[in-house]
């Protein structure tokens, strides 16, 4: 299992160990992330999984879709290494990721 590390709003940090297959977003709201609403249940359509992804992860990242990129505009908080945690398949090549919530919208 890889491990991510996750910076909550409060500024403090964790590191997870999900399982493969699932989604980030699924492991982030199994670890007990609250802030990581998912409302659209992971059809990429709400945006509420918005994370930022250490830069020097954005390339083994899976490539961004048009409809990611579409909805990741609609977010006031959108930055260079912003990603939605639900189109972020967990394998093995993510273990050490770093990954921080960012604010409210
Ligand atoms: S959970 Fe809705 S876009 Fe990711």
């Amino acid at each position: 299992m890889p491990s991510i590390v996750v910076t909550d709003r409060s500024g403090e940090t964790r590191a997870i160990e999900p399982p493969t297959g699932g989604s980030l977003m699924e492991a982030l709201r199994d670890a007990g992330f609250d802030e990581i609403l998912a409302l659209c249940g992971g059809n990429c359509s709400c945006a509420t999984c918005h994370v930022y992804v250490d830069p020097e992860a954005l390339s083994i990242l899976p490539p961004m879709s048009p409809d990611e990129d579409d909805l990741l505009d609609s977010s006031d908080h959108r930055l260079p290494t912003s990603r939605l945690s639900c189109q972020i398949e967990i394998t093995q090549t993510l273990d050490q990721l770093a990954i921080t919530l960012p604010p409210e919208e």
